[in-house]
């Protein structure tokens, strides 16, 4: 039985290694915070990561998670995770919620790897999440928020 390290903790899984790992979060392990949106890999709502770099749940195989670490919203932690929660707090960012912890863990991405990205890097960089409330505006001044 496969084991994957999910937020810093071993679960084994019991799952065919072709299992979207969406599910194995979701339907597994109840770990319902990364969200199933469009299951086709264009909205974003799925987002977590692996060994820090965005990944798309839904597109991502059991069997491809290997040795990797992955991270949820549910933990992931550290300076810039905590940066951009309390930014979208400050900021109210949230309307419905749906997709803002894809928009978080895409937002933790990018800030983990440039941590003064201008308006035309962010767009670029949140472009694959899709928000249906229209956010984008809070979106864009958290992420400033979060690297200032
Ligand atoms: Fe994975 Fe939409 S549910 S990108």
């Amino acid at each position: 039985m496969p084991s994957i390290l999910i937020n810093g903790v071993p679960h084994a899984v019991e799952a065919d290694p072709e299992t979207p790992l969406l599910w194995v979060l979701r339907d597994h392990l109840t770990m319902t915070g990364t969200k199933y949106g469009c299951g086709i890999g264009q909205c974003g709502a799925c987002t977590v990561h692996l060994d820090g770099q965005p990944v798309r749940a839904c597109q991502t195989r059991l069997g491809d998670v290997g040795t990797a670490k992955v991270s949820t919203i549910e933990g992931v932690s550290g300076p810039v995770a905590e940066a951009v929660r309390a930014a979208w707090r400050k900021l109210d960012v949230v309307q419905c919620g749906y997709c803002q912890s894809g928009q978080i863990m895409s937002a933790i991405g990018l800030l983990s790897g440039n941590a003064k990205p201008s308006d035309a890097e962010i767009d670029g960089a949140m472009d694959g999440n899709i928000c249906r409330c229209g956010t984008y505006q809070r979106i864009r001044a958290a992420i400033h928020e979060a690297a200032s």
